[in-house]
């Protein structure tokens, strides 16, 4: 733009950025091109939308039984890349995904007797297009109105944050969640105190399904913001009975003899401010001031804000688990299938491992698929979607009691069926592991 000053004048102005200076020499970046994330063999999509020939099995008590479609409610010991294919190959789409993959941590996960769980080892590139390749998928099976959250660590979180970008749009991307996941740790190594993870959310279009969640505030807060009470006991706020702008109507007209501060006008009508005077809803100061009185009431919440310090993982002898590795917090995915999804809609989690996600829609009437490759969590699944869970369970170790004596003996009751399916290849290569899972 010709403004009639020297670039050099210009810059001594308005000293933003070096890049501007060296203008003529180093292009700029076109604006309108999309962020991505460069790494070497980043696969076409064209390659990984498309069906693979994959024979899905439901297997019960009864037997074998092959399936034309995956069914709702059932949990699915696979791959979840051939089990996103098979549900973009049907059709079906999921109104919410919540996952919660590995995170990138270079560790192997465990029961708490050492029996293996899941891996988490693929490193940068690896990890990055395991990752797209799946998010592809998922947001080819999610409904217009549909939401995904992809709960996720330190490690990959930025990287995360520009895929999914490129994948979902940067204008779809909602909110980065702080979620508190333990407390304090001691200082072991040279550097800050790792106490939470993060949930990356974003939505498929602009009109996502979305119930603003609210959350009871704590005591110590309410007596803050509600310091006044009244000869009944009720807490109560002051607040002003004008707001920003002027008006010529009514609400600009001087009540009571007084007109309204300078650029101010009156929240209502004289005769709607007359009413709550003659209710006892406005508090006169000593020197004559007039200001509104705003009740505390225990049905009010406040707006559930993205750092979340109340949904830490088990942490203590009296919540109910199943005891698999990284298992997470059940009241936290009941928040977030209740805030991005309605009653009957279908939740899928394609990295279910326990199955909280599983249990947390079928409680709020949902629809649900889960899915895992880990026998320990296709073991640790069954059991809480047909059994529920314990006083810190251990569903996972193979040394713990075989699951029908656990549920007869710890839990007792049968609270629900699960279908449990598989594919042909990996019923031919692991028939007897799979045939006792069917059992439990
Ligand atoms: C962090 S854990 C999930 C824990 C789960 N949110 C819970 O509450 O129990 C990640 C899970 O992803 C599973 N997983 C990893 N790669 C997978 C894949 N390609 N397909 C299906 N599951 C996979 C692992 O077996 C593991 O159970």
């Amino acid at each position: 733009m010709a403004t009639g000053i020297t670039k050099r004048e210009q810059h001594s102005l308005d000293a933003i950025s070096a890049l501007d200076f060296y203008e003529e020499q180093i292009p700029l970046p076109n604006e309108e091109a999309p962020v991505t994330l460069t790494y070497p063999n980043k696969a076409a999509i064209t390659d990984i939308v498309q069906p693979f020939p994959r024979r899905f099995i439901c297997v019960d008590d009864q037997g074998e039984k092959p399936l034309a479609k995956l069914p709702d409610n059932s949990f699915i010991l696979d791959d979840n890349f051939f089990v996103l294919n098979e549900l973009i190959c049907e059709n079906k789409k999921a109104d919410l995904f919540y996952l919660d993959p590995p995170y990138g941590t270079g560790f192997d996960f465990h029961s708490r007797d050492l029996d293996h769980a899941y891996k988490d080892t693929m490193r940068q590139a690896t990890y990055l297009e395991f990752m797209r390749r799946r998010l592809i998928l998922m947001r080819e099976c999610m409904t217009d109105t549909g939401s995904i959250y992809v709960h996720i660590g330190h490690q990959m979180l930025a990287h995360l944050k520009v895929l999914m970008d490129e994948i979902f749009g940067s204008n779809n991307f909602r909110n980065l969640i702080t979620r508190r996941k333990c407390s304090s740790k001691n200082f072991t190594r040279k550097q800050y105190a790792n106490i939470n993870d993060y949930i990356l959310f974003y939505s498929k279009n602009n009109s996502y399904t979305w119930n603003q969640p609210g959350v009871k505030p704590e005591q110590e807060w309410i007596e803050k913001e509600y310091p006044k009470v009244d000869e009944l006991g009720r807490r109560f706020k002051l607040v002003p009975i004008h707001a920003p702008g002027t008006r010529n109507g009514e609400t600009g007209q001087p009540w009571r003899g007084m007109v309204p501060p300078p650029g101010k006008h009156w929240q209502y009508v004289p005769s709607k401010l007359d009413k709550l005077d003659k209710q006892g809803d406005i508090h006169w100061s000593r020197n004559g001031n007039p200001r509104r009185k705003v009740y505390w009431s225990a049905d009010k919440k406040t707006a559930l804000t993205d750092y979340w310090e109340q949904y830490r993982d088990a942490h203590h002898q009296s919540i109910k688990i199943t005891g698999y590795p990284t298992e997470k917090n059940l009241e936290m995915i009941k928040m977030i299938v209740g805030a991005s999804s309605k009653p009957n809609d279908l939740v899928i989690d394609p990295f279910c491992g326990s199955g909280t996600t599983m249990q947390a829609a079928r409680d709020l009437g949902r629809r649900y698929i889960g899915v895992d490759a880990s026998f320990s969590a296709a073991k640790a699944t069954l059991q809480r979607m047909r059994h529920g869970l314990k006083l810190m369970g251990d569903y996972v170790s193979g040394k713990s009691k075989q699951a029908k004596q656990l549920v007869l003996s710890d839990v007792g009751k049968t609270i629900n069926s699960c279908t449990f399916i598989t594919d042909s290849c990996l019923l031919d290569a692991y028939n007897a592991e799979i045939r006792e899972l069917s059992s439990i």
